[in-house]
């Protein structure tokens, strides 16, 4: 397996609140899972129905929103971990005194977006989310102000980015725990949108869901949807990437990929004494010029 670093981590949602901080490592090479878990994985070959499957595509805004109305700001932490683990949100301006601009595609109610401002005087946000509550929490934060940041309404596969962001204005596109919510017949259709707004050779920060993360393992029977593709309980979606799909994906779409790694975590659970093995997938693509 080739190992590349190893860094001290904090966790990054409620589900995990249990979760004491952990080690992270980067390797190019997937997750090895034991012979019960490739058994048990394969055996699922019984997919959710094609009806079903329409029927959650079409409520897939409603069941994000209900999911806000559910948790309201409290489900994700905010991630701190952003400018550690991507240094272009700090360093790839042209100038000192450049103003960044970014677009967080898929903001949820602003966990990405609230430290960078926080953190930095001197960049400008666009924000889009396709659940309504989740751009209402994002406005109502003490820390947005239309100076500094811009939160719209917007399903990514579907609405044009360009009717309120201009075109190739865009430094950086974060896509964080977003892409995996989307159906993968259409996630094309979300990166050729972003892609419309980012400057040629602005970078899009990718991290989500790697094959064989521990929340895949532990779908039971009757969530299956395709391929590395899952329904939770409350009918929000999960794919699990691994690396070659995801490249592929960006590179169909005129981008170039400059790092694409899974992120392996050891996450350990000192209440009730498990030990969960977590894998992310973190990567960054450059938009060709
Ligand atoms: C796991 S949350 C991540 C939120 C945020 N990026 C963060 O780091 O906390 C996924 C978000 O993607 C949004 N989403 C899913 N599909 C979308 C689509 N087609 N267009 C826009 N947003 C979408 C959901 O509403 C949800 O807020």
């Amino acid at each position: 397996m080739a190992l590349q670093t190893n860094e001290k981590c904090t966790v990054e949602s409620k589900e995990e609140e249990e979760v004491q901080s952990c080690d992270q490592t980067k390797t190019s090479t997937v997750r090895d899972l034991s012979q019960e878990e490739l058994d048990r994985l394969s055996s699922e070959r019984t997919l959710v129905s094609e009806f079903k499957q329409m029927k959650l595509e079409k409520e897939a805004q409603k069941n994000w929103d209900l999911f806000y109305k559910r948790n309201t700001t409290n489900f994700f932490k905010d991630r701190h971990w952003t400018t550690r683990e991507f240094d272009e949100l700090r360093a790839c301006r042209e100038f000192e005194s450049q103003k960044l601009v970014l677009l967080e595609a898929g903001c949820g109610v602003g966990n990405c977006i609230f430290p960078l401002l926080e953190d930095d005087l001197n960049i400008f946000v666009y924000a889009c989310d396709f659940s309504p509550r989740a751009v209402e929490f994002v406005k109502k934060n003490p820390l947005y102000c239309p100076e500094r940041c811009c939160a719209f309404q917007c399903d990514l596969t579907k609405d044009d980015l360009l009717e309120n962001v201009p075109e190739n204005n865009v430094d950086v596109v974060t896509l964080i725990f977003v892409l995996s919510a989307v159906h993968p017949d259409k996630m094309k259709l979300a990166l050729e949108n972003v892609g419309k707004v980012l400057k040629p050779g602005g970078i899009i920060l990718f991290r989500d869901y790697g094959l064989y993360d521990h929340a895949m393992l532990r779908f039971k029977a009757g969530s299956k949807l395709g391929e590395n593709f899952y329904v939770r309980q409350d009918g929000t979606r999960s794919y699990f990437f691994s690396k070659e799909f995801l490249a592929k994906l960006f590179e169909e779409v005129g981008f170039e990929s400059v790092a694409n790694e899974y992120v392996l975590r050891e996450t350990v659970n000192k209440k009730e004494g498990l030990c969960v093995p977590r894998v992310f997938l973190q990567s960054k693509f450059v938009k060709r010029s």
